[in-house]
């Protein structure tokens, strides 16, 4: 046997620090906000307050960082205030590109930026390097991916933006969200900074709202980040931390078999009657497939999308007809969720007006494929 035990190992028993008093098999919560001082004056421990985080954050995000192989990881409360502070980086004026799709909450955030003049900012259509190349300016500042792209999975060749960004010197964002570290490792590939919203896979129980970063470098950008993070104190409370860890520790076997439920569905419904097309990253015809099969090596994600034919309004009613996936937002959690993504993004976003977004939970894959074809049924007979 090795003496290094693997990614996977290492993610349960990072947790598995026993309580040397009582014994207990899982880490304790340590909400405190603020740290005792001895007589001298001088801290009993290590820290003197919470901001920007405890013994349980910290205990979260060196897990965070093993498995991305970075040096330092730091929590968020969020995957937004993670964004925001990646954003806040970049100098008054500087230059950001990134996509035209991809998760429209931050693409919102960045447009905003830049209507205030904080930021200048050209979108690119997510894998198109001739475009990126094209837009990558010497003052340009940071470009900011997403792969796979919400919510068309879009792939983005990681190696090859990262070549593009630092031949004109920007640092290059990656939000992996989709593909979480037991998958791909973005700054293995080159990227400068990963992004999770671990509200996602990496929590995988839709009870937590987190956000992570990592950094392949502790640079000036890393600590500028740090002074944001601390200044700010978007950080995520000690319990929420604490769930996160309880959630990671499954991760590579969510993960594992909610990939190979989509993979099934997504194979299963191409050429389903009601549907135009199956978008997932997984499938031999989907345009990313070859730099997916390279950058995601454990499994193509639980997240699928289909067009319906009819449009807007199929789509809506065969989002309504499912009865195992719930209608809701979000992904990644182990239910299985559905969702028409038109009306949530609004009437600006590029989405198509009939693409249905699936997320794909632990149920047996047979039953949401009954559901599905049962909804796709009820949506033509409507
Ligand atoms: C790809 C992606 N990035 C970022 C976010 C934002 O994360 P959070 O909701 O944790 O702020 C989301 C949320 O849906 C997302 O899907």
């Amino acid at each position: 046997m090795s003496n290094t035990p693997t990614r996977t190992t290492f993610t349960v028993q990072a947790m598995h620090a026993i309580d040397q008093i009582t014994g207990a098999v899982i880490p304790p919560i340590q909400p405190a906000t603020t740290y005792a001082r001895g007589s001298d004056n001088q801290l009993i421990g290590e820290q003197d307050y919470r901001r920007p985080s405890g013994p349980t954050e910290k205990q979260a995000a060196k897990v965070l960082a093993m498995l991305e192989d970075a040096p330092e990881a730091k929590l968020f409360s969020s995957g937004m205030a993670a964004i925001a502070a990646v954003i806040e980086s970049v100098p008054t004026g500087g230059h950001v590109i990134a996509q035209t799709e991809m998760y429209y909450g931050a693409k919102l955030l960045m447009q905003r930026a830049a209507a205030k003049k904080r930021i200048t900012l050209n979108l690119v259509p997510p894998g198109d390097l001739h475009a990126l190349t094209a837009a990558a300016r010497p003052d340009t500042n940071l470009i900011w991916i997403e792969s796979p792209a919400n919510p068309s999975w879009a792939i983005v060749d990681i190696a090859k933006t990262a070549d593009i960004a630092h031949a004109v010197g920007a640092t290059l964002g990656v939000d992996s969200t989709c593909a979480p570290p037991c998958t791909t490792q973005a700054l293995t590939l080159g990227a400068d900074i990963v992004m999770h919203s671990a509200t996602k896979y990496l929590n995988g129980h839709s009870d937590v709202l987190a956000g992570v970063l990592a950094t392949r470098e502790v640079n000036a950008r890393w600590e500028e980040i740090g002074e944001i993070h601390s200044k700010t104190g978007a950080v995520p409370g000690a319990f929420e931390t604490w769930l996160l860890m309880r959630g990671l520790r499954t991760l590579w076997v969510r993960f594992e078999r909610q990939s190979a439920s989509a993979l099934t569905l997504a194979e299963a419904l191409q050429g389903e009657k009601g549907l135009e097309a199956v978008l997932y990253p997984g499938l031999p015809g989907h345009p990313g497939h070859g730099v997916a099969t390279l950058q995601m090596s454990n499994g193509f994600g639980g997240m699928l999308s289909v067009h319906i034919a009819g449009g807007y309004d199929a789509a809506a009613r065969f989002a309504a007809a499912t009865r195992l996936f719930t209608q809701a937002t979000s992904l990644g959690g182990v239910e299985s969720l559905i969702e028409h993504r038109k009306p949530i993004e609004g009437p600006d976003s590029p989405v198509a007006d009939n693409l249905v977004r699936l997320s794909v939970g632990l149920e047996d894959p047979a039953d949401l494929l009954a559901d599905l074809r049962q909804a796709l049924q009820a949506c033509r007979a409507a």
